[in-house]
């Protein structure tokens, strides 16, 4: 067997999580990230018929059954995941409707997946009835989304066209938006399942006054989204208190939307 910690799905995993932590997106064990992954990729590196542990998930996933993901671990910091992937990372096999994770690799120290392993393998599901090429569900922190929850109405459809207003990529790289869920308690099914419903119709939703869910096909998407809905939540609040003289018209919008051959989300720019 090939040693794990050279597959391309780790070493990219391990870049991700660094690259987030030095964003500032992740102080202490904030946020989580799940990768899905597939039975050809990781054949070189783990015996999958051996499983190290079962652990329960408290819910039922059935669409995700025989499905494995790299997941972050609960209390885990991403400043450290480099220095100790196999402790602060987990492969695990979704079996027995969902009910159950079966660990092949890492939480080395005993541990176990993120506590928002609801959100995200929802998340994951709901993301696969859109696009069968969805991997990544990604979460954190970032500084400006989080302020913006504090001082922007929170309905969807308003907080979308403000981020599209702030940078002119905005509608290009989200066309469908950002939805917006209003403060919930995390860590629970019941959090879990509001945000799969909400990935129903986008790749992005907000926590408020928490922090940012994004989804995608590889991680540097997944990625590239949340960086730049915060990119434009940043420019936001430099600006929010300013008088506004300029900004980017509805039309404008239309204009990118058909030179990048993009459908803006039904209802959002009208
Ligand atoms: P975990 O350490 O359980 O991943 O939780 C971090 C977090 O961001 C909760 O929303
Ligand atoms: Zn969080």
């Amino acid at each position: 067997m090939k040693d794990i910690l050279n597959a391309p799905f780790l070493v990219e995993m391990v870049r991700t999580t660094a690259n987030m932590y030095q964003h500032g997106w992740d102080e202490r064990n904030g946020g989580n990230l799940s990768l899905r992954l597939s039975e050809a990729e990781m054949s070189e590196y783990l015996d999958l018929k051996q499983v190290l542990r079962e652990i329960p998930t408290g819910f039922d996933a059935p669409a995700l059954d025989g499905m494995y993901f790299l997941v972050t671990g609960t209390g885990k910091y991403f400043k450290n995941v480099q220095y100790d992937p196999a402790r602060n990372l987990g492969l695990i096999r979704i079996t027995d409707s969902g009910r159950t994770a079966q660990l092949l690799w890492g939480y080395s120290d005993g541990g176990k997946f993120t506590s928002e392993l609801p959100a995200h393998l929802m998340s994951h599901a709901a993301r696969l009835q859109v696009n069968p090429e969805n991997k990544v569900v990604m979460h954190c922190h970032p500084a400006n989304l989080l302020a913006m929850t504090y001082v922007h109405n929170l309905d969807s459809r308003a907080f979308t066209r403000t981020l599209w207003q702030m940078c002119t990529e905005c509608i290009v790289v989200f066309p469908d938006g950002v939805n917006v869920l209003p403060w919930m308690l995390c860590g629970t099914n019941e959090i879990g399942v509001a945000t799969a419903e909400q990935m129903g119709t986008a790749r992005l939703v907000v926590w408020a006054q928490h922090g940012i869910y994004g989804a995608g096909a590889d991680l540097d998407e997944t990625f590239g989204l949340i960086e730049t809905a915060e990119k434009a939540a940043e420019i936001y609040m430099k600006i929010a208190h300013l008088p506004r003289l300029n900004t980017i018209t509805g039309n404008q919008m239309r204009q990118l939307a058909e030179h990048f051959h993009v459908v803006p989300r039904e209802g959002f720019l009208v």
